[in-house]
């Protein structure tokens, strides 16, 4: 007989994550339980997919009418809400068309899909030879074709070959756009908001002088609100603060209200239209139970409170870390609607990944990026005096912090 195992069983689960030691087992609006019954104030709010908290009610009901309806069909049918769905997030998005898919990098995948085709049957690119415009320091997703899109040495080394058809310049440089577009160009695709690279904002005429840019050489401009849509910025999308509508406009995260994973691309009819039948597929993209939580998510942004909301509490949130900056706790801060990159004073001698820790112990729960920057991206519809608690222990963990080294 083999002797009993000792120790710990060797890990079992891949390391692709790093996270906190926190090991959670309920959630209800802003709040979240660990296994010991410990709570937290979830200040990532699921990279923006839980911008309506956990288990916000009228998704939760949605989700379970509809499990006791049907599923999924796949699309070799069709189904009551998949019609529904699509008129819901277009007439939210002010848009003409949607193609659903799962994940935020399918729907990524998507967009260059239906630019390069667009760019061969209606621009007439020679064959194999469209290219993309894209920003450093973007994050659009993990598949190889969007690794190769990635200056981001984590992201992309050891993943080549690399596929080819994208051009890297500098995030927020309309110039920079302008000289790499040639006749081969078939869209230029940005965040509105770079994310994950600790929300970088770029110039208020960025986004209009790149619409502008695109019109006058029929390039597509191709917007990945896929983090910074659905009301996190204080409007529906990130596009709406600079009255910019894109030609397409990639949607996820939020759109599964936290419950499963619902991605879309919308945009123009005449674009998502040159993608006819078998030339692109979801077994689940667009299932009947994605679809009933897709409308019921779209329907809590119709009236506008919410963004409403995002924008107040922002307001809020903005003079709060600012004072922070003011007290040199934070060497500076960022922040659109209710999202704000933080990046730690140095002097502190703590990153990122440090900061996150003891905010955690303190009870909240955010997310580090690229050494020293915290992100906060709370539910759009946290309490007033959760948003302050949070904001009280980010200020107390930093002044402990300052006055461990003597500071
Ligand atoms: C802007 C942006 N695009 C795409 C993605 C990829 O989404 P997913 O992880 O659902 O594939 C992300 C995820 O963080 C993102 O922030």
């Amino acid at each position: 007989m083999p002797p009993a195992p000792t120790g710990a069983r060797p890990g079992v689960l891949a390391r692709n994550y790093e996270p906190l030691d926190v090991v959670l087992v309920s959630g209800e609006g802003s709040w979240v339980t660990d296994v010991d019954g410990k709570r937290y104030l979830d200040c990532l709010a699921g990279y923006s997919a839980l911008n309506f908290g956990h288990r916000h009610p009228a998704l939760v009901a949605a989700a379970k009418e509809q499990l006791d309806a049907i599923t999924l069909t796949s699309r070799a049918f069709t189904h009551d809400l998949l019609e529904p769905f699509a008129r819901a997030v277009t007439a939210l998005t002010g848009t003409e068309m949607l193609l659903p898919m799962n994940t935020g990098a399918e729907a990524v995948e998507t967009a260059v899909k239906a630019a390069r085709k667009w760019g061969y049957d209606v621009r007439g690119v020679p064959d194999g030879e469209a290219t993309i415009i894209v920003a450093s320091g973007a994050f659009h997703g993990r598949t190889t074709t969007i690794v190769s899109m990635s200056d981001d040495p984590l992201t992309r080394d050891g993943f080549g070959p690399y596929t080819p058809g994208f051009r890297i310049v500098p995030f927020g440089d309309a110039d920079a756009v302008a000289a790499a577009v040639d006749r081969t160009t078939v869209a230029v695709l940005v965040e509105p908001v770079q994310g994950e690279s600790g929300v970088i904002i770029p110039p208020a005429d960025y986004l209009p002088r790149l619409r502008a840019l695109c019109d006058e050489h029929d390039v597509l401009l191709v917007l990945d609100e896929i983090q910074s849509g659905l009301g996190r910025t204080g409007t529906t999308l990130a596009q709406d603060l600079v009255g910019v509508r894109a030609d397409l406009t990639t949607l996820g995260k939020a759109l599964g209200g936290g419950i499963l994973p619902v991605s879309a691309v919308v945009g123009r009819r005449d674009v998502l239209g040159v993608l006819t039948p078998g030339t692109h597929g979801s077994t689940f993209g667009g299932n009947p139970l994605a679809c009933a939580v897709g409308i019921a998510v779209a329907d809590l942004l119709v009236p506008g409170t919410l963004q409403a909301r995002a924008a107040t509490l922002g307001a809020e949130l903005r003079t709060r870390v600012e004072a922070l900056v003011a007290e040199g706790l934070l060497a500076s801060a960022r922040t659109v609607g209710l999202w704000a990159g933080l990046d730690v004073e140095p002097s502190l001698g703590m990153t990122g990944r440090q900061t996150c820790e003891l905010l955690a112990a303190h009870g909240v729960l955010t997310k580090d990026t690229h050494g020293s920057t915290i992100r906060l991206a709370p539910p759009l519809n946290i309490e007033r005096e959760d948003l302050d608690l949070a904001l009280d222990i980010l200020t107390k963990v930093l002044r402990e912090r300052r006055a461990a080294v003597g500071g």
